[in-house]
């Protein structure tokens, strides 16, 4: 499975560095604090799967975006090596980090990025999914080779339930399987310590299919997306403790779109370095 690279790069150039551009929540008319709510939501499912890490020396952000996890990469590691290849969200990723003394900002393509020391964790929030297979491979090769034996990758990707799907066009991203994705990490040597559905994410993705379908069958002028996204959004907000829940357990393959944590670590053999 092949991904044409200068397109997603181009789309990434374009998109808007806002938040919830490079998280795709743009178009939904959802207020700003949507996305600030999903960051925190997930950075406490990140927190926990974390928790158990014993060293924190380096870390690299890959596909960094803008730069909201290289500042909570920040506020745990001595370094941040953050790494991004679309030019715009690069420049305000160096603005927004400039405070951060310990994060180090790299403009280029994260397959390339050779760190200068053992990682202690790699973030990949929606990388591979902009990879194809044999890309993915060399991507995970490289940080299985980098990797202090203790330490962790953490992906944070899309996922489709049945069957892997590719998006072809403007916008060209690779929906695979949690199988598929596990065949891959298998393949580079890694063993997955943890598996867990983002559960802010499928909230969001629960209003974004929902506008999506509001939007498909209404006009232009009538979609008032503003005033629909900001009803969505709540709703959702004050719905979160049952919603998803019962969606679930219906089996509908509703939203169509999930998103999985994914914690990587070496294979027990591999982590006894020469
Ligand atoms: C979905 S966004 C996620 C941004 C950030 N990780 C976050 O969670 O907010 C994916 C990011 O990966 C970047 N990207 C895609 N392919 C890349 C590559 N080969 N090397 C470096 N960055 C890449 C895109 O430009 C975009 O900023």
């Amino acid at each position: 499975m092949q991904i044409n690279s200068a397109r997603v790069r181009h789309y990434f150039d374009k998109v808007s560095t806002s938040l919830m551009g490079p998280y795709m929540m743009d178009g939904f008319g959802f207020p700003e604090s949507a996305g600030k709510y999903r960051l925190k939501k997930e950075q406490q499912i990140a927190d926990a799967l974390t928790s158990s890490l014993k060293s924190y020396d380096l870390a690299l952000d890959l596909g960094s975006g803008v730069g909201y996890w290289s500042q909570w990469l920040a506020q745990r590691f001595r370094r941040v090596e953050s790494v991004e290849a679309s030019q715009s969200l690069y420049l305000q990723l160096t603005q927004r980090c400039q405070p951060h003394l310990n994060i180090h900002t790299y403009y280029g393509d994260a397959i390339n990025h050779q760190p200068g020391k053992a990682v202690n964790m790699a973030f990949l929030g929606g990388l591979l999914m902009y990879l194809g297979d044999d890309d993915c491979l060399t991507l995970l090769n490289r940080l299985h080779k980098n990797l202090s034996p203790e330490g962790v990758v953490l992906c944070r990707e899309s996922t489709v339930r049945h069957q892997t799907q590719q998006k072809q066009g403007e916008y060209p991203v690779i929906y695979r399987t949690i199988g598929h994705y596990e065949e891959l990490f298998a393949r580079a040597g890694f063993e997955i310590s943890q598996i867990q559905l983002n559960t802010a994410y499928e909230l969001m993705q629960i209003g974004c299919e929902t506008i999506k379908y509001w939007k498909s069958c209404t006009s232009p002028k009538r979609q008032m997306l503003p005033l629909i996204g900001g009803l969505v959004y709540w709703g959702l907000r004050l719905s979160s403790g049952w919603l998803p829940g019962m969606i679930r357990k219906s089996q509908r393959d509703f939203p169509v779109l999930q998103n999985h944590f994914f914690l990587l670590r070496l294979k027990p053999t591999a982590r006894i370095r020469p």
